[in-house]
């Protein structure tokens, strides 16, 4: 019988010199892989191969979790991305989202803090006018908010005109537009330009919570390990101005349940606001002040920039 090449033993984890086949495997990258690839192949193939001796895995349970991945892709379209929903239940786009603000300078208590993008975002949103609404055939259990607010630069704290704040939310019934037949196309999403004073404003509707999708790997996930699926009451934000690093994040209604237990772990204390009532206005009964403060960009070691996403 012929041994596997790895120092002439075999890869049956019986006679296997674990860290010589770990390291044949990372030695195993050609001269023209990238610097960057490098490394984080070389930690992952690292990590991975720990996981594996730690936990004891079986080819049965390798497969399993192969399955869970297959399943995922097929099931991810434009409107779908159920990788990265599976990637949210376990805590990773919020790690790295944690590890990208630190290395754009943001992770600073002048800097609004940042939170997950999510896998409802759409690139293709409309602008539209200052004070205008986005919320259309508004349902009846549904309570109108003035969401308005300042974008400010986190270090001068001066106002900044012409920042361009992208938000979006689900409807009553915990749905987004794009998962629902029954709302118009870019219903509760919408780009708004500041004013020269930074201001923006819009008409929405208090956020509820909602279960994120279950009807695949990630629910299939949540149910194995015994958890629900909820995310509290929140509005997604995306702010951008050039020179600045663009803000993902999200605000949580200080009244909702789930605060403490978000199923995809995004939750941050200082992201927490107060829907006040609001008198006279015939449009809304509800008003949320949110304020903005963007971090100046500077150059980055990594070389990522501010396009962590496309658009
Ligand atoms: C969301 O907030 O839209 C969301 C975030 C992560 C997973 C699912 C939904
Ligand atoms: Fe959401």
């Amino acid at each position: 019988m012929t041994t596997n090449g790895v120092n002439g033993e075999k890869p049956n984890g019986q006679n296997l010199d674990a860290a010589k086949f770990t390291e044949a495997v990372v030695a195993s990258m050609g001269e023209k892989t990238p610097e960057r690839l490098r490394e984080v192949i070389t930690s992952l193939t690292r990590h991975l191969h720990a996981f594996i001796l730690e936990t004891n895995l079986t080819t049965k349970e390798f497969m399993a979790g192969l399955e869970l991945m297959n399943w995922a892709g097929q099931m991810s379209d434009q409107r779908r991305n159920e990788g990265l929903l599976l990637s949210d239940v376990l805590g990773l786009e919020s790690l790295v989202d944690s590890v990208t603000s630190h290395e754009l300078g943001m992770d600073n208590a002048a800097t609004t803090s940042s939170a997950i993008l999510g896998p409802f975002w759409r690139s293709d949103t409309p602008v539209r006018e200052f004070g205008s609404t986005m919320t259309f055939d508004t349902p009846p259990d549904a309570e109108v908010a003035y969401i308005h607010g300042v974008v400010t630069d986190a270090v001068t704290g001066e106002p900044l005109k012409n920042a361009l704040v992208d938000v979006w939310q689900c409807s009553t019934n915990g749905l987004y537009e794009q998962q629902d037949p029954n709302q118009r196309e870019f219903n509760l999403r919408g780009k708004f330009h500041t004013n020269d004073q930074g201001q923006y404003a819009l008409y929405g509707i208090r956020p509820v919570p909602y279960p994120v999708p279950s009807d695949g790997p990630a629910g299939k996930l949540l149910q194995l390990l015994d958890r629900h699926p909820f995310r509290p009451a929140h509005i997604h934000y995306m702010t951008s101005k050039e020179g600045y690093a663009t803000l993902v994040t999200q605000i949580f209604d200080r009244k909702t349940k789930y605060l403490d237990n978000d199923s995809v772990f995004a939750t941050k204390t200082d992201l927490v606001v107060d829907f006040v009532p609001k008198k006279g206005d015939p449009n809304a009964t509800l008003d949320l002040e949110c304020n903005i403060a963007l971090s100046p960009l500077r150059e980055r070691a990594t070389g990522g920039g501010n396009a962590r996403y496309s658009t």
